[in-house]
């Protein structure tokens, strides 16, 4: 985690991500999603947002929406100010570690997340969605769209498939993954240990999933 503190590891993030046009489709089904069960959704934080695209896609949905951007990096936080620069305060800036979400607000109508929970282990994981579940107001939604661990055969033809349709970026720097990312079933038993009881995987492309879940209360 500590290596997005390393602003060359940011920086040289922002300049390679090669997956902003196929993550379109995913960040307006959740959008949409909540859109469609929670229309006055006013508060909405999102953890590890990074240069704050994702959180772009509600704020866009909900013109009455605040929202909350959280991330370690200093980086990051000046790219999003830069992005969302045109939302005024309707945007909080909060540099935050997502091993802590002591000072997120609470009532939250959604927790949001998007390519940051994969530097989790399983444990860490659970306690992050924990956390997330302690922090949202009665139906509101936890979303999170990230990378998982398949198993060895289906990760050897995923990883040939994603070579060919995504070609890997020639540019230095790009962070380092650990050898087992969650699984899918790791975000499954997380989410159940948080007491999340609906949950569904709306989309998922390739290693890409998005994990929608509705907090009961
Ligand atoms: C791959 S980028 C994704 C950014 C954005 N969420 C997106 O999908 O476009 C990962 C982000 O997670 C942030 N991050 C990594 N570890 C973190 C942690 N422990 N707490 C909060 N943010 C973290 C990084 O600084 C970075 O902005």
């Amino acid at each position: 985690m500590s290596e997005w503190l390393d602003p060359n590891v940011a920086t040289s993030w922002l300049e390679q991500d090669q997956l902003v046009g196929f993550l379109v489709l995913p960040r307006r089904i959740a959008a949409t999603l909540v859109a469609g069960d929670r229309p006055r959704t006013k508060l909405v934080a999102d953890i590890g947002s990074g240069p704050g695209d994702f959180l772009e896609v509600l704020l866009d949905l909900f013109p009455s929406a605040h929202g909350v951007w959280t991330d370690v990096s200093p980086v990051m936080a000046d790219a999003a100010r830069q992005r969302l620069a045109r939302y005024g305060d309707r945007v909080s800036y909060r540099l935050t570690d997502m091993t802590d979400l002591a000072n997120l607000p609470g009532d939250l109508d959604v927790v949001m997340t998007s390519r940051a929970s994969h530097h989790l282990d399983p444990a860490q994981l659970a306690r992050f969605y924990t956390e997330a579940a302690e922090h949202l107001a009665p139906g509101g939604w936890l979303l999170n769209l990230d990378h998982i661990g398949p198993d060895p055969v289906w990760d050897k033809r995923l990883r040939a498939v994603r070579k060919q349709l995504i070609p890997p970026s020639d540019k230095a720097g790009a962070h380092q993954h650990k050898d087992a990312l969650p699984s899918i079933a790791d975000h499954l038993e997380g989410l159940a240990k948080a007491g999340f009881g609906d949950v569904e995987m709306p989309w998922r492309g390739l290693y890409t999933c998005l994990f929608a879940a509705r907090h009961d209360g």
